[in-house]
């Protein structure tokens, strides 16, 4: 192993896997800000191929040119904002149109080879929260920690409604959870990557917890390991 690679490898990442609406998102950022950690959102970065995508009239299931548009996109995360290309797609690319398009480019190897180098750019000093689908199987195999956080796909459904209807906007209840059932379907068929839970990774189950016992599970378990 290289010396860059060996000092790269005790920079600590928490690895925090799980299904779309899960809260984990959520749950990763409180826990980078209490240990004052990087965070990295990596199903941002589907979301943004997905955008660039659609704005470049390019299939969401044209592999190869999905592949060498990845490799190209300048993208940049800046308190709290994205930006592409220095245009600011924050909203943009939250959609539930730009997520089921996220879930479609993700199937493809050459979008999530693309995508490595970006991610493990990530891993800095004093350490990294990284959620995802596979981030303790493939992107931090050797986290420090790894969990894998869901919750029943109705209690998904539930949250995701209640989120929206809380930002006014229009909600359709049995759409919701049926977009959800079908996203869980290809992130966890697909054989590129799928949404698995690691062998060695705590199984948090966010049916009955709320978001800050979640993150008191979480900074539990590492502080069991530091
Ligand atoms: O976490 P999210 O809902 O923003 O992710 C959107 C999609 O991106 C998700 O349905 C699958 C894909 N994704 C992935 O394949 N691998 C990741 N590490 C993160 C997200």
């Amino acid at each position: 192993m290289s010396a860059e690679l060996n000092s790269l490898a005790t920079i600590p990442v928490i690895a925090i896997d799980g299904p779309s609406a899960s809260g984990k998102g959520t749950v990763a950022q409180l826990v980078a800000d209490k240990l004052g950690f990087h965070y990295l959102d990596s199903g941002a970065l589907y979301r943004i191929v997905a955008l660039a995508a659609q704005q470049q009239k390019i299939n969401w299931d044209s592999a190869e040119a999905l592949g060498t548009l990845a490799k190209t996109l300048n993208i940049r995360f800046k308190e709290g904002e994205i930006y592409l290309n220095d245009a600011r797609i924050t909203e943009l690319v939250r959609t539930e149109e730009i997520g089921r398009g996220a879930s479609e480019v993700a199937i493809h190897p050459q979008v999530r080879a693309a995508l490595l180098d970006l991610q493990h750019s990530f891993r800095q000093l004093p350490g990294l929260v990284a959620d995802g689908r596979d981030m303790a199987s493939v992107v931090f195999s050797d986290a420090k920690l790894k969990i894998f956080l869901t919750a029943s796909v109705e209690a998904r459904a539930e949250r995701r409604y209640k989120q929206l209807k809380n930002k006014g906007l229009n909600a359709d209840y049995d759409k919701i959870l049926t977009d959800l059932q079908q996203r869980d379907c290809r992130d966890s068929a697909r054989s590129a990557s799928p949404l698995i839970q690691s062998l060695n990774a705590l199984l948090l189950d966010t049916s009955q917890r709320d978001i800050q016992q979640a993150v008191g599970f979480v900074l539990n378990a590492y502080k069991k390991l530091s």
